[in-house]
């Protein structure tokens, strides 16, 4: 049970983002929250708040929480193992195996409540999830993070080839009724928690399954998330199963599952999009889920994101778990920052690296737009906050706002997270 919003203010240093850009940062000001969005920013609190309770975190710094677009739940359990491999390898010898293993519910509770307590006292506010291709399994992964309080959509993996004997669905109508049965099963069970629909990505779905899936996705006003343009292997794979068509986001788009007004998308990755790929997802508003750490571990490669940045695409980032080996959205900035460097330096010397700014801005604003009005503390936004005490990390004189937060996105474990809002509700 969530509590009933109130009017209330929070006191301490504020950073957040006004635009891609930009922070506004302040060394002492009050936020106030009213019916679960942001009433507004003060360095004094206005007279009609006179009265109102106030919570002081003088010492700590106030942030926007952390949007993470795209990470695997089930993914979790070998987070920081079995680093070695490529994209491809990794799903056949790595990854299958273990999603296999979620058609035992009692693996799956015990998996799901680690990664549920875990992303819990994370930096994270809000999430898109990937879970497997069990229904079960999914519906028991929705019910624990209801509890966390934490927003999300999760999705029940779709996949009909390509898989291996132990996960693959039988066909492509046994995964689309599974899909259906998953959806009228949790149908206005949860405040939190919402279904996602989850294409694992081309190779995985026959022509068949994604028609089918299309014509869910229509009926139930689904939003969408997938994988696009990882991985050069996979890449060159997705051209040879679809000939017809002439870039890897053409495989979704002909199916109509490629973002658009009524199909909000999420594509994972997006490294190596043709110039024809990114002019259709700006037309169609898909949403880019940079995944830097994923990116390095397998190594896919190096997004050119200053370029979307630019181009005025919609993009935050995504922990990738278990591509990516760390749940930490604060390390999720400061990767995007290191390769984009490595990317500055190696790759392209007339794209600059990203700076704070724009990094934090993915985070949280660019992310956050994907769930609404969330993600910086502007007028009538979510009310979605982290309290940062960096008193631990000592320093020997005083730093400004905009210091500490640089410092804590690279220094700050989970134990700098002293609290958590998510639309005005306490969540520790
Ligand atoms: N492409 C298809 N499935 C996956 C997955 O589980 N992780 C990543 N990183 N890419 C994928
Ligand atoms: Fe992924």
């Amino acid at each position: 049970m969530t509590k009933k919003p109130t009017t209330f203010a929070l006191r301490g240093a504020v950073c957040f983002s006004t635009d891609s850009s930009h922070l506004t940062c302040l060394e002492d000001a009050y936020i106030v929250c009213q019916n679960g969005r942001t009433a507004g920013v003060f360095t004094e609190l206005p007279e009609q708040f006179h009265g109102i309770p106030c919570q002081d975190f003088s010492n700590c710094l106030i942030i926007p929480g952390m949007n993470d677009l795209h990470l695997h739940a089930p993914q979790y359990a070998f987070h920081g193992m079995y680093m070695d491999l490529e994209l491809l390898e990794w799903l056949n010898t790595v990854t299958f195996p273990e999603e296999a293993r979620y058609s035992d519910l009692n693996y799956a509770e015990k998996a799901y409540s680690i990664f549920a307590d875990d992303l819990k006292k994370s930096a994270t506010t809000r999430a898109s999830i990937f879970g497997t291709l069990h229904v079960d399994a999914t519906e028991l992964l929705m019910d624990l993070m209801e509890k966390t309080g934490l927003k999300a959509f999760i999705g029940k993996i779709n996949m009909d080839r390509n898989g291996s004997k132990a996960l693959q669905e039988e066909s492509a109508v046994v995964s689309a009724t599974d899909t259906v049965r998953w959806l009228n099963d949790i149908a206005g069970k949860y405040e939190n928690v919402k279904p996602i629909l989850t294409p694992r990505f081309t190779p995985s779905c026959s022509d068949e399954l994604m028609s089918r899936l299309a014509e869910i996705q229509r009926a139930y006003c689904l939003p969408v998330q997938s994988h696009l343009s990882e991985n050069k292997s996979e890449i060159a794979w997705v051209k040879e199963l679809c000939p017809n068509t002439s870039f890897y986001g053409e495989a979704y788009d002909q199916f109509g599952l490629f973002g658009g007004k009524t199909c909000p998308t999420i594509m994972a990755h997006c490294v190596y999009s043709s110039d024809a790929e990114l002019s259709l997802m700006k037309d169609r508003g898909v949403f880019i889920a940079h995944c830097p750490q994923s990116n390095t571990n397998l190594s896919s490669g190096i997004a050119p994101v200053r370029r979307y940045l630019e181009e005025g695409l919609h993009i935050g980032l995504g922990t990738d778990i278990a591509g990516g080996h760390s749940l930490s959205m604060l390390r999720a900035i400061a990767d995007a920052i290191q390769v984009s460097k490595l990317r500055w330096r190696l790759v392209d010397d007339s794209q600059k690296p990203l700076s704070l700014e724009e990094a934090f801005y993915m985070a949280t604003m660019g992310g956050g737009s994907f769930f609404g009005k969330v993600g910086t503390f502007a007028e009538d936004y979510e009310f979605d906050a982290l309290i940062l005490d960096d008193s631990r990390l000592r320093h020997p004189q005083p730093l400004n706002s905009r210091e500490r937060l640089e410092r804590l996105i690279y220094l700050a474990d989970d134990s700098c997270i002293a609290g958590k809002y998510i639309s005005g509700n306490k969540i520790f």
